[in-house]
């Protein structure tokens, strides 16, 4: 639509009833179709969420300094925002919605806010931790496509917590990265490493966030994972992690990260893997078959669930960039 034929009336006398459709109004003046589409929708459930709850001005304002000291205790390597977008299930409900993955492909989960860009590229068999407290952990794995052929090349970002259950930027004294590497998958997609057995531990709860799920009578801790992931060409980007069975939050993470598809046991090494990778027979070993989905394959399947999802709701959509609009007659 042309901006200059919208026709705004003059924003006055705005009423519970007819404020919502004007802001609409205004901001349909945006050429931006998607963004046009995602504003309506923000402001429609907004007010709508203001009028269900008969909403209080020292609500409005809880809610809006609340907002600001999430905003005030972000730094560098503290993400409190990805921390709030964590345990109200946003970030797992749009990694769904995003890259939805076909049965047998390997699911996705939460990237969480202690993803770092310093992790140094280990060789294959190098160690990722220097934590000589943890138990020491042989790591095997492998990536193939939907097709089950090995991927070569891929670009593997790993990172765990130490064994005290804090990533190396939790700590004030850090020297450098730690608990964390980069790896790429060989000819035959494999991929190995040292690492130490994951242990479960608290977001960081004394921020806003903290205060927030002590308030909702909710824990704050995440079961024993190790976080991974994976970029190639070609691929759709995979964030996901590895979750140890058994962990005592194993059901009830409070980033609601844990799929079963992502349950893993720590295994013993045994005679065939010690032989292999040079570790004792009784060497902790994990092993996990990692499956990546095609660029193509995700933006049909986005497509498909997109029109469904919007259909259900009975609305047309078209696809403009990959993602849905509604389609005006
Ligand atoms: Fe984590």
């Amino acid at each position: 639509m042309d901006p200059s034929q919208v026709k705004i009336p003059p924003m006055k006398d705005l009423t519970v009833d007819n404020i919502t459709e004007n802001v609409i109004r205004i901001n349909s003046l945006c050429d931006d179709e998607r963004m046009k589409y995602v504003l309506e929708r923000l402001v429609t459930h907004l007010h709508d969420f203001a009028r269900e709850t008969r909403l209080s001005s020292q609500e409005w304002m809880t809610g809006l300094k609340f907002l600001t000291e999430v905003g005030q205790i972000c730094t560098e390597v503290r993400q409190e925002y990805i921390l709030l977008s964590d345990v109200l299930g946003l970030s797992i409900l749009v990694d769904s919605i995003d890259h939805p993955k076909p049965s047998g492909s390997t699911e996705g989960t939460v990237l969480g806010p202690f993803h770092t860009h310093e992790a140094e590229e280990l060789p294959a068999g190098g160690s990722m931790s220097k934590d000589p407290a943890g138990e020491p952990l042989l790591v095997v794995c492998n990536i193939r496509d939907t097709n089950g052929k090995p991927v070569e090349g891929v670009k593997i970002d790993i990172w765990e917590t130490d064994s005290s259950g804090h990533y190396d930027v939790q700590h004030a004294d850090r020297e450098g990265p730690d608990g964390r590497c980069i790896m790429r998958s060989d000819k035959e997609g494999i991929f190995w490493f040292q690492a130490i057995t994951p242990v479960p531990y608290p977001i960081p709860h004394d921020g806003p966030v903290g205060r927030l799920l002590k308030k909702l009578g909710r824990h704050p801790y995440r079961p024993s994972h190790m976080h991974f992931m994976f970029e190639k060409e070609g691929f759709d980007h995979l964030i996901t992690a590895l979750y140890l069975r058994n962990d005592p939050f194993e059901t009830s993470d409070a980033v609601f990260g844990v799929k079963d598809s992502l349950v893993v046991d720590i295994k013993r090494a045994g005679p065939e893997y010690a032989a292999k990778y040079g570790v004792s027979e009784d060497h902790a070993l994990l092993t996990y078959d990692f499956v990546l989905v095609s660029d193509v394959e995700t933006r049909e399947l986005r497509e498909k669930n997109s029109k469904a999802a919007l259909d259900k709701l009975g609305r047309k959509v078209k696809i403009v960039n990959g993602l849905p609009i509604p389609e005006l007659d």
